[in-house]
């Protein structure tokens, strides 16, 4: 099966139901035919909506959190089984915004991994180094010791359904983006991590989507790159005549 591309819209602490229908109803036609794959990550609140509104459309919906309990004493969680029962395609897990702010740690997001498998979602994995961990040259250390912790005791036959999204933490919501040479020289350190970790078949198939302020001047140049498979898009993903534009531009 050929190899499509994924662009990914992560809506973040946006848009109310209606918001969420209105945009989707709005960027359906605009992307019909489209060569890639187009996920959007709406709040929990809008999720039934979204999922409602993209019924019949070539969009996937998703969630962008969930716990790695299935139920219990857990005041103000979602967990996966709610969000599969739901509709829900896919989660993202570990993104940076989850790590710094909410204090998640590798092995908290290595359960999320795990627990979201189970449940049938397909986990769209973040892994970034903040500004100081590069400008002190740790950017390799730290996406190993993230991916390999997030990833521990995740079988060859899982990994199949694993998306991975490098997203440098000095790139989310500045409008800093890496150079393509710098995701570049990212993803296929990645990729060679994907090959050490599992094997040669799940390292040529699993998505390493960049996320960091992409925007439609710089989509293209970034897909261009080989070992970039797609885009996980925040800001610009939330107005949908800028996200189609990624989208067909992709
Ligand atoms: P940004 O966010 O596109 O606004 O930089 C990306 C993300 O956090 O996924």
């Amino acid at each position: 099966m050929e190899k499509k591309n994924i662009v990914a819209g992560n809506w973040k602490m946006n848009k109310t139901q209606k918001d969420a229908e209105e945009f989707i109803k709005n960027l359906a036609p605009l992307i019909k035919s489209c060569r890639s794959s187009v996920y959007i990550a709406p709040s929990f609140t809008a999720l039934s909506q979204s999922l409602d509104a993209a019924k019949e459309t070539n969009i996937i919906i998703g969630a962008q959190n969930m716990h790695d309990e299935t139920d219990g004493a857990f005041t103000g969680e979602i967990s996966g089984i709610m969000l599969k029962t739901l509709g829900v395609e896919f989660v993202i897990l570990g993104h940076s915004e989850r790590r710094h702010i909410f204090n998640e740690d590798n092995s908290f997001i290595n359960r999320k991994v795990i627990r979201a498998l189970k449940d049938g979602l397909e986990p769209i994995l973040c892994i970034g180094e903040t500004q100081k961990e590069r400008s002190e040259n740790k950017t390799e250390e730290v996406l190993e010791e993230q991916f390999c912790a997030s990833l521990k005791g995740i079988s060859k036959e899982d990994a199949q359904n694993i998306i991975v999204a490098y997203e440098p933490v000095w790139a989310i919501g500045t409008g800093k983006t890496a150079t393509s040479e710098i995701a570049e020289h990212v993803h296929l350190f990645i990729r060679k991590l994907i090959l050490k970790h599992f094997d040669k078949e799940i390292a040529k198939n699993m998505h390493i989507l960049y996320g960091g302020s992409v925007k439609p001047n710089n989509v293209e140049e970034l897909m261009q790159q080989e070992n970039i498979d797609g885009v996980l898009v925040g800001g610009a993903s939330l107005d949908y005549k800028i996200f189609a534009e990624i989208v067909n531009k992709a």
